[in-house]
């Protein structure tokens, strides 16, 4: 690490140093994050994309109806751009403007994305949506249409889920609007499952956020000291998501280091899963008074189209 460390690398250290000590989960999102991730869609056990695709495809007509038309596309935490993909074939924006902070695969999606539609207006944005996302000044300001899929939202503890909406309401002018996929909370068995995969293709996606810091930070983890924990948390209804250390272990980094006791766990992510009528109240408090909601027969997940 130099001398003045980033505010990336102080994030992780200080996170490292916490006790409990916690990892952010944009952290899982190196190119190898991004790809493990695609990987962990197509898996039988994780619901989320496949259901919240059949919602999109089931009610197709009538969210576009809802949407209207010569919208502005604004994907946050876009990823490969599928769902954007099957969006821009539905409602045909004037533009598409991907935010991703994993910039290598948001590249190669943003790519794909302009091959596919050469009359579309596309650009990419690696940025951090955490932070403030700055979107080109010569972007329309109207008819803007936020698409926030995947329940991503509910990486974010409910206050920060609060900011982090009332800052998307905050990029709409009144005739905006915003798309949203949110995981419900369901049968701990089916919650456990999609985040606890046999094939162990989330262990692999969970571990690889200790690859990616020590690239950042100049840290000497050791995936294979390490454990995939997984679980549904009733009480906070979120899922958590943690690595634990399988022997007593010292990390070091340059300019500190951190002792692990045998069991001791990092938290690397929580996925908040919510009541339909909770969400609605979430968005109205962030600014959105018109929400339509769409659900799947078993009410797993709901897509969400709030207007200001
Ligand atoms: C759970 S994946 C969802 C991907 C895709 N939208 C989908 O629904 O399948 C989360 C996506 O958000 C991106 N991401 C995570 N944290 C982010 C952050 N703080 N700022 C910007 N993008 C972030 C990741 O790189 C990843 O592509």
């Amino acid at each position: 690490m130099t001398k003045h460390p980033t505010s990336e690398q102080l994030e992780i250290t200080q996170g490292l140093c916490q006790s409990p000590a916690k990892i952010s989960p944009k952290y899982f999102y190196d190119t190898n994050g991004s790809a493990l991730f695609e990987e962990i869609t197509r898996l039988q056990a994780y619901y989320p994309t496949r259901t919240e695709a059949a919602i999109m495809a089931r009610h197709a007509q009538e969210i576009a109806g809802s949407i209207g038309a010569n919208r502005m596309l604004i994907e946050l935490g876009a990823g490969n751009c599928q769902k954007a993909k099957v969006l821009c074939e539905l409602i045909n924006p004037t533009h598409f403007v991907a935010v991703d902070i994993s910039e290598a695969f948001l590249q190669e999606a943003v790519a794909a994305m302009r091959l596919a539609f050469p009359h579309i207006r596309i650009e990419a944005i690696a940025s951090d949506l955490t932070a403030e996302v700055v979107l080109p000044a010569s972007l329309p300001a109207q008819g803007r249409l936020v698409f926030y899929p995947g329940s991503s939202i509910g990486n974010f503890d409910p206050p920060h889920a609060l900011a982090l909406l009332s800052r998307m309401r905050g990029l709409l002018q009144d005739d905006g609007a915003m798309l949203i996929g949110v995981d419900l909370v369901k049968n701990q068995t089916v919650l456990n499952a999609a985040y606890d995969d046999d094939a162990g293709v989330t262990a692999a996606f969970n571990l690889n956020i200790l690859n990616h810091v020590n690239r950042l930070i100049g840290s000497n983890f050791d995936t294979a000291q390490w454990l995939h924990r997984a679980f549904f948390n009733p009480e906070q209804l979120r899922i958590e998501m943690h690595l634990q250390a399988k022997t007593d272990l010292l990390v070091r980094w340059t300019g500190g280091t951190r002792r692990f006791d045998a069991g001791e766990r990092i938290h690397t992510e929580n996925s908040y899963k919510y009541r339909i009528e909770d969400f609605v109240a979430l968005l109205t408090r962030a600014g959105f008074s018109q929400t339509q909601v769409w659900t799947d027969d078993q009410d797993w997940f709901a897509v969400v189209l709030a207007k200001p």
